[in-house]
């Protein structure tokens, strides 16, 4: 499927209600709730057994995926706010906590599961200019530059602050 184009038109979520979807341990979609089809505009069929990267936005940071899975792979949950693309091209800003699902009788990882709401304006200033920042970054001299840049600005905001709680801590700032 040809990836939308993007234009610069946001979709204005219900604060009531959660977007929500489920993946394999690659990150292919196995469920999605309505809110999700409806949000995204994608249907059930376009969405289940596909890689989650289908709502991707071109505006967001690999770091912030690069990170996200290197939490999720470990078993641990993790915050982000993410930037999504719409089918129609359009897109939202969620605040998505990502949980771990495991066998119940091995505990083995078997998915995750990511449960999204929407944010206040405020917060998604300061996040979409990050995101242009480490973004702008990565063009110019790659990923671990950008990973670098991600991890001063936190230090500068406090000392113990963890990967696994990145996103929440950045959300708390603000
Ligand atoms: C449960 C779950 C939900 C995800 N939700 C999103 C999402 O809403 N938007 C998104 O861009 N990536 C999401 N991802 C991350 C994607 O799997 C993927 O890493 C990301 O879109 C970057 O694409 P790429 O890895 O192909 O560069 C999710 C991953 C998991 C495991």
């Amino acid at each position: 499927m040809q990836k939308p184009t993007p234009i610069d038109e946001e979709i204005v979520l219900d604060p009531k209600r959660y977007i929500v979807s489920e993946t394999d341990e690659k990150g292919k979609i196995t469920f999605c709730n309505d809110y999700f089809m409806e949000v995204a505009g994608y249907s059930k069929e376009e969405l289940i057994g596909k890689p989650h990267s289908i709502v991707r936005h071109p505006d967001m940071p690999k770091v912030v995926f690069k990170l996200l899975w290197e939490t999720i792979s470990q078993g641990l949950n993790i915050n982000a706010v993410v930037k999504n693309l719409a089918k129609d091209g359009r897109y939202y800003w969620i605040f998505t906590e990502f949980e771990i699902r495991r066998d119940t009788d091995t505990g083995k990882i078997i998915g995750y599961h990511a449960a999204r709401k929407s944010i206040s304006k405020h917060v998604i200033e300061i996040i979409a200019d990050l995101y242009a920042e480490l973004l702008e970054i990565e063009k110019n001299e790659g990923i671990e530059a950008s990973e670098k840049y991600l991890i001063s600005f936190l230090k500068e905001k406090g000392d113990d602050i963890e990967f696994s709680n990145i996103m929440e801590e950045i959300h708390k700032f603000y």
